[in-house]
């Protein structure tokens, strides 16, 4: 299925540079081109001692720029309409180029001559990373150009050496491009989310969960940062990469320690999106120690603590945040969402029936209808990133543009 993305047919240009991790960029290139992005590269003469312009040509569908000197303003006309410049891996040496206007080079030529966003995803030796004069122009292109600044990570480098300076993986880089060509809908909001299941403990090693992966709230936590939110995720126990640029994240396990967590940061928040799936069920009594299996088990449940309900109850506040909660259903039926809707105060609630196919717990796609006062609006089968969008935006014009 493919993802609605705002690098969907986008024109990028792909910069490469001498660097050990050059052969990555065709992997990012060909992720590029998933979305129809119309890429053209641009490789420093350094680079070519790393990377063949023909693999990188396989990549692109095109030949890449490799020469200043080979086509009379070709660093000026590959630019023109580009909505984004990422040059990855980014050696300090074309750092320091960009950072202080050298030109000597097709790359830093097209770099100067593009006033559109740029991203670089820097890759070298640990003590180059951490030299002066490399943080000096490092903070130059980001602070005096607006450059944004991916990774690195640490870890073992191809010098034998172990530190920062490994260029961050192509997902990352993926996920800062479709943040840089999405408009800024939330600037100046702050936004928290909660993802994931929770677990209520039998005893010390079983609990009882549900098939809640996070991966919606982890969507829309990605989402709301690409908008420009000041984004907090309280997450229950989840398998998934933490996503970039959060303001705040917060582990939970149980359902108590989620609305715990919710309630003591929900006052200053502009909206609060109940994307988790928190238990509804706690055992009555935990046993601290093991329970033995010839002991046999009576199991008694009592209901668990109603965050929405606490959230929506918040007293003393000067504002209460915009309020968004989910209701998964088995199988068609609004009404219980809509009831839901008034019963607990909310601004906006999205169903979803986990029952339908590409849809609910534990999948990358889903499909909802989102009920805001009497307002309703479906979307289609989409991957969880693009419903993601579709929620937010549907906030956004609803309720404060409303
Ligand atoms: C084997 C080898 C690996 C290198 N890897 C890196 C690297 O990862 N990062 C870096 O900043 N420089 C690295 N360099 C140094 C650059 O290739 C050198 O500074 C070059 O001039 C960079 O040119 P460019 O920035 O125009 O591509 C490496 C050099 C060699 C010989």
């Amino acid at each position: 299925m493919k993802r609605k993305s705002p690098l969907r047919k986008s024109k990028i240009i792909a910069g490469i540079t001498g660097s050990v991790a050059a052969y990555k960029s065709v992997e990012l290139i060909r992720r590029l081109r998933d979305y129809e992005a119309d890429v053209t590269a641009v490789m420093t003469s350094a680079s070519l001692r790393f990377i063949t312009p023909l693999s990188v040509e396989l990549a692109c569908g095109k030949k890449p720029l490799t020469g200043l000197w080979d086509e009379p303003l070709a660093h000026i006309k590959t630019v023109e309409g580009a909505s984004l410049f990422i040059i990855a891996p980014a050696t300090a040496s074309t750092i320091a180029k960009l950072a202080n206007g050298i030109a000597d080079d097709i790359l830093p030529a097209c770099y100067l001559a593009y006033t559109g966003k740029t991203i670089i995803a820097p890759a070298m030796n640990s003590n180059m990373y951490a030299h002066p004069a490399f943080r000096r122009n490092l903070e130059r292109l980001e602070n005096d150009m607006g450059v944004i600044t991916v990774g690195p990570q640490s870890g073992t480098l191809a010098c034998g050496t172990e530190g920062p300076g490994r260029m961050a993986p192509v997902d990352e880089i993926i996920e800062a491009a479709e943040a840089a060509l999405t408009p800024k809908t939330l600037q100046g909001k702050k936004v928290l989310i909660t993802a994931g299941p929770t677990r209520e403990y039998l005893d010390p090693v079983r609990f009882i969960s549900n098939r809640s992966s996070g991966k919606m709230g982890y969507a829309l936590a990605k989402a709301a940062v690409a908008r420009g939110a000041q984004t907090l995720l309280v997450s229950g126990p989840c398998a998934l990469a933490r996503p970039q640029g959060l303001a705040g994240f917060v582990n939970v396990e149980t359902t108590a320690e989620m609305k715990e967590a919710v309630l003591a940061r929900a006052g200053d928040c502009d909206m609060l999106v109940m994307a988790a799936a928190p238990a509804d069920f706690t055992p009555a009594k935990r046993s601290k120690d093991k329970l033995q299996r010839q002991d046999g088990l009576n199991l008694k449940l009592d209901p668990t603590e109603d965050i929405l309900a606490a959230v929506s109850a918040m007293k003393g506040k000067k504002k209460k945040p915009c309020l968004i909660g989910f209701a998964a259903g088995a199988g068609p039926g609004l009404s219980r969402a809509h009831r839901k809707l008034k019963e607990k105060g909310l601004d906006m609630i999205v169903f979803n029936d986990v029952l339908r196919e590409g849809a609910g717990f534990d999948c990358d796609t889903n499909a909802v209808v989102i009920i805001g006062g009497a307002h309703e609006a479906e979307s289609p089968v989409m991957h969880k990133d693009g419903i993601a969008a579709f929620i937010l935006e549907k906030a956004i014009e609803k309720i404060w543009k409303a």
